[in-house]
């Protein structure tokens, strides 16, 4: 089954790059997945670099513990969701890292394993929790939302401009029997939407698997919550680097380097600056880093990757 867990890094040399690998430094890697990020950052940081990665996924985990063992005590290992990130470092005695990676979002083999329901294109229970620990699954969002909630969801989440009608048909439909399956809610979602829309802009199940995905994982608060914190967790001169996949995701990362490269937030009327603003961010990218033409032929996944990063000051 470990064999098995293939997922194709997106930016994967960029991101590396930007981290600047050298030989005592050691970085966090939030997202591990796979470890193509975390593997080249070893690679390029040899002897003595090193990675404390963290995943919420269990299957991520147990993967990285048989490749990891190669790296001796250079790689550790941690199951926790990246928002906890400064108590991980904390109990493991480190003070600051000399980078943070994040590459968001769900792995292949997670979107393959028919049975964690985040895919469209295989049928199976609605579950999409990346970490299985986690109460909620996307099946009792459908049913214990009402149908205004569902509707919120899918529009602000899910950037869905037929989600009234997808929440009506998700409502109807459960008044019949619950909708419990990937299969049930792709028709539903298809009903729901008229034929000449539903051939625009790709699956017509993506958005709505989106929004879904990300209410059950909290997926843009922890984001937040951990770019709030995460400049703190940095030493002078060090960098974090972001890879997001969807607008929502990419306006966070950007407004949270912006507020932190801030100097002042007083109105712009006061003559004196009182608000003890302390800037902890430089921006490197005003652009954000996108895939070269040759890896978004290579790989699907990469079409809406957008790699951010900043400087601690
Ligand atoms: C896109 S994959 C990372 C791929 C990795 N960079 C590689 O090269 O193989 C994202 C991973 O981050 C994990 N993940 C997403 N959100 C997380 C969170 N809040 N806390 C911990 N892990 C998270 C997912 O479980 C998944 O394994």
């Amino acid at each position: 089954m470990h064999s098995a867990f293939q997922h194709e890094t997106v930016l994967l040399e960029e991101t590396v790059a930007a981290l600047q690998p050298t030989g005592d430094s050691v970085i966090l890697d939030g997202t591990l997945g796979g470890g193509g990020h975390t593997r080249l950052w070893l690679e390029r940081s040899g002897p003595s670099g090193r990675v404390i990665a963290i995943d919420q996924d269990e299957r991520a985990i147990r993967h990285a513990q048989q490749w990891g063992a190669a790296y001796g005590d250079r790689l550790q290992v941690v199951r926790a969701n990246f928002e906890d990130a400064g108590s991980v470092l904390r109990e493991l005695g480190v003070d600051a890292v000399d980078g943070i990676l994040l590459d968001l979002g769900v792995s292949s083999p997670q979107l393959d394993e028919a049975q964690r329901g985040f895919s469209y294109q295989h049928d199976a229970p609605l579950d999409m929790r990346m970490d299985r620990r986690m109460e909620t699954t996307a099946a009792d969002l459908l049913r214990d939302r009402t149908e205004r909630e569902l509707t919120v969801l899918f529009r602000d989440y899910g950037e869905e401009k037929w989600a009234a009608r997808i929440a009506s048909f998700v409502v109807r439909e459960r008044g019949q029997r619950p909708v419990e399956t990937t299969g049930q809610l792709v028709d539903l979602i298809k009903a729901a939407i008229p034929a000449a829309a539903r051939r625009e802009g790709g699956h017509p199940a993506k958005r709505v698997f989106q929004a879904l995905r990300i209410a059950v994982n909290g997926e843009l608060s922890v984001l937040e919550r951990f770019l709030q914190e995460a400049p703190d967790l940095l030493r002078v001169g060090g960098r974090m680097a972001v890879i997001s996949f969807h607008s929502l995701e990419d306006r966070i990362v950007k407004q949270a380097y912006a507020n932190a490269a801030k100097t002042c937030v007083c109105p712009p009327q006061q003559p004196m600056c009182t608000c003890n603003k302390r800037q902890t961010l430089r921006v490197l990218t005003r652009k954000p880093i996108e895939p070269s033409d040759a890896e978004l032929e290579r790989n699907q996944r990469a079409r809406s990757a957008k790699l951010r990063v900043a400087e601690r000051v």
